[in-house]
């Protein structure tokens, strides 16, 4: 079942004082995301991902398109942000500015219970709060009662995701969430998210610039290039038959382990001055033609559950 539509999303920002010039941070994208699946959305920094993240969770208001939520517009929800807010949430890289640093880790769930289920009473919410750091894997009797600065980043966004385990969320967004994380704690929050998605249904935006990441956790992954998805589908069709000159280029400078200091010879690319009202990788693209400098291609369904952004595909 279909959780959430993206139609057509664009958001521009004003790059001056007037208006007169701006920058599409999201230019026209469109996805779905079904139920119980963790879809990432990768790219370098600045292609637009948090962006995306931003108008989901309305924070953010779309320039144009529409974003449906169970089939209907998340503008409804303006009204009564906590009915969306009970279902939909975020966690973001930098776990400590979501604790308030004077007060006891134990707040961030009082804060749930007294926002969105205020009748719940003390002894219950103690007991609920305790279950849901047992399943995140933490001793609440370490934790409860403890500052946000006597404890790990990694603690600390476990905690946050045991907080949205309170809510019955149907999205999770996770904007970058373990890269303040050294690499051990990193997968286990990585098998965190997928144990609960398994567990609970809920689905996981996953937002990264690291491919890995990307690779090892999702079912779908949508690639970001300049505000544009480039290349999109099934994790393993993209990561292993990658079609985008863009996607082949990421993946193509991840080191490996066995290939230490042995320099690939690097494409070289001139670089052309970026007028092109066309493809926006035009510049960098090695296996450009004229017309991709002028027209725009559309995302064309190559195999099953795997679109690309590319005039070489075209028949
Ligand atoms: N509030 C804003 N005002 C103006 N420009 C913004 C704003 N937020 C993001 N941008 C710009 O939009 C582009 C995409 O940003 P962002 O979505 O944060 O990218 P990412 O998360 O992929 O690094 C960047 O060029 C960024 O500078
Ligand atoms: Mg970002």
């Amino acid at each position: 079942m279909t959780l959430l539509s993206v139609k057509n999303l664009v958001k521009e920002f004003p790059l001056d004082f007037f208006g007169r010039e701006k920058l599409r941070a999201v230019d026209n994208i469109s996805f779905d995301i079904d139920e119980s699946k963790i879809v990432s959305l990768i790219g370098e920094s600045g292609s637009g991902k948090t962006t995306v993240g931003k108008l989901i969770l309305k924070l953010l208001k779309p320039t144009s398109g529409q974003i449906l939520f169970h089939g209907e517009d998340i503008g409804k929800f303006s009204k009564n942000r906590k009915e969306y807010y009970k279902k939909v949430q975020g966690i973001f890289q930098d776990p400590y500015s979501s604790f308030n640093p004077i007060y006891k880790i134990d707040r961030v769930f009082e804060v749930v219970f007294d926002e969105f289920f205020p009748h719940v009473k003390n002894a219950q919410r103690k007991e609920k709060i305790e279950k849901v750091l047992t399943s995140v894997g933490m001793n609440p009797s370490q934790i409860l009662g403890k500052y946000p600065h006597q404890l790990s980043g990694g603690q600390l966004q476990r905690i946050l995701i045991a907080r949205t385990l309170l809510l019955e969320l149907n999205i999770l967004i996770a904007d970058e969430i373990i890269s303040m994380l050294d690499a051990s704690t990193r997968i286990d929050i990585l098998n965190l998210l997928a144990k609960i998605k398994d567990k609970t249904g809920m689905s996981v935006i996953f937002i990264t610039h690291d491919l890995s990441l990307g690779y090892y956790i999702s079912d779908e992954s949508f690639i970001m290039y300049r505000g544009n998805i480039v290349e999109m589908g099934d994790t393993q069709k993209v990561f292993h038959n990658p079609c985008h000159p863009y996607t082949k280029m990421l993946l193509e400078s991840i080191p490996e382990i066995d290939r230490k200091w042995d320099f690939r010879e690097h494409i070289k690319i001139e670089t052309i001055e970026d007028e092109s009202t066309g493809c926006k990788y035009f510049s960098r693209c090695n296996v450009r033609e004229h017309r991709c400098q002028k027209q725009i291609p559309e995302l064309i369904e190559i195999e099953e559950n795997h679109k690309v952004m590319c005039f070489k595909f075209y028949g």
